[in-house]
């Protein structure tokens, strides 16, 4: 999908940005993204895998030099997070090199003066066996390859973009526009009489939709580069978002049976403990995004609705 619309202009000439361009918009967050860019009076270039492959170094330069934008925000990535325990150098060209040559063509001037990136991270470059939420300046320590490759991702933005690279971790995501955790508890609902859960993974669920505010919100700002953490604020396990689910469809929360991760043996480690603190927001005038169950029920018609 490439979607065109009006504005033009540059953050070199001390103004808002005017022209964005989101690669990855055919995913989950790129489609949120992209919706809600297209209520401003911005330009929006949304370009998806098919369009834009974020590995291809030259196109990544020709795209950028072809819309000039003024914020790139990188919703590209190997998502896949097993299968990149066995695919690690494919998931490392999409997160790692990638996420590199979106930056390094920012960094060369193809994009307009001041351009800015949003580069989309995760949870995963933490370890997960912590007891208090992660800073963002906590030390990474991913467990899994899908982490790593993350991980290099965010450090290849920061290098090349110390003044302009703005990375935005985020965890737990469900949306609209995607598989996700509470589209398979809604299905699951409806197909099952029962259903095991894991209980001992701690997270914060985000809504998709949340995400783009607050990345949208980031990129307007005149916050500095850096780190910053776009999850719910709240703590929840897997087992409690999954009767929080069956509570909105109106089915008995007692059907979600608690389980062990040990119990559902995966390729990649789980972190038991993916809780992002938030003090970036404030430090630079942002509000945080609120409590996860609040931002659930605002979600929910729209999940239920793309549901067959
Ligand atoms: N989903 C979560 O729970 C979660 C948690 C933490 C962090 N994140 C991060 O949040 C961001 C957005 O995730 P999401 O949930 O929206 O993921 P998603 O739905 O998988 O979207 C990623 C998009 O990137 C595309 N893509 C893959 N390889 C590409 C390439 N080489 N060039 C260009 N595009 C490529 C994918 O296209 P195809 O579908 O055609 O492959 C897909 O449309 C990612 O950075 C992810 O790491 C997600």
């Amino acid at each position: 999908m490439t979607e065109e619309r009006g504005g033009k202009g540059s953050l070199a000439g001390g103004g808002k940005p005017r022209r964005w361009l989101v690669t990855g918009s055919g995913g989950m967050l790129g489609c949120d993204l992209v919706a809600a860019l297209g209520g401003s009076s911005d330009g929006v270039t949304a370009l998806s895998r098919k369009e834009l492959d974020v590995t291809d170094e030259v196109a990544v330069a020709a795209a950028l030099a072809d819309s000039r934008p003024d914020v790139v925000v990188n919703c590209a990535a190997w998502t896949a997070v097993d299968d990149a325990e066995s695919h690690e150098d494919e998931a490392l060209a999409v997160n790692g090199a990638g996420a590199a040559n979106v930056a390094a063509a920012i960094a060369a001037g193809s994009a307009a003066p001041g351009c800015r990136l949003v580069h989309l991270s995760t949870d995963y470059v933490f370890a997960g066996d912590a007891a208090a939420p992660y800073a963002e300046d906590d030390a990474p320590a991913p467990r899994s390859a899908y982490g790593r490759t993350k991980l290099a991702g965010e450090q290849a933005v920061r290098e090349l973009l110390p003044q302009a690279g703005y990375v935005v971790r985020t965890a737990w995501l469900y949306g609209a526009h995607g598989p996700n955790f509470v589209a398979t508890m809604i299905r699951l609902e409806r197909e099952r009489p029962t259903v095991d859960v894991v209980a001992d993974q701690r997270g914060q669920p985000t809504w998709t939709a949340d995400v783009a505010r607050q990345v949208i919100a980031l990129a307007r700002s005149e916050a500095p580069a850096g780190v910053y953490h776009a999850t719910s604020s709240g703590v929840a396990t897997w087992f409690d978002l999954a009767r929080e689910v069956f509570l909105l469809l109106g089915a008995d929360p007692d059907r979600v049976r608690a389980t062990t991760t040990d119990a559902f043996p995966r390729p990649a480690p789980r972190p038991a403990y993916s809780v992002l603190g938030h003090d970036a927001w404030s430090a630079v005038g942002l509000q945080p995004i609120g409590d996860w169950r609040l931002s659930l029920r605002s979600a929910f018609p729209a999940l239920v609705q793309e549901l067959p």
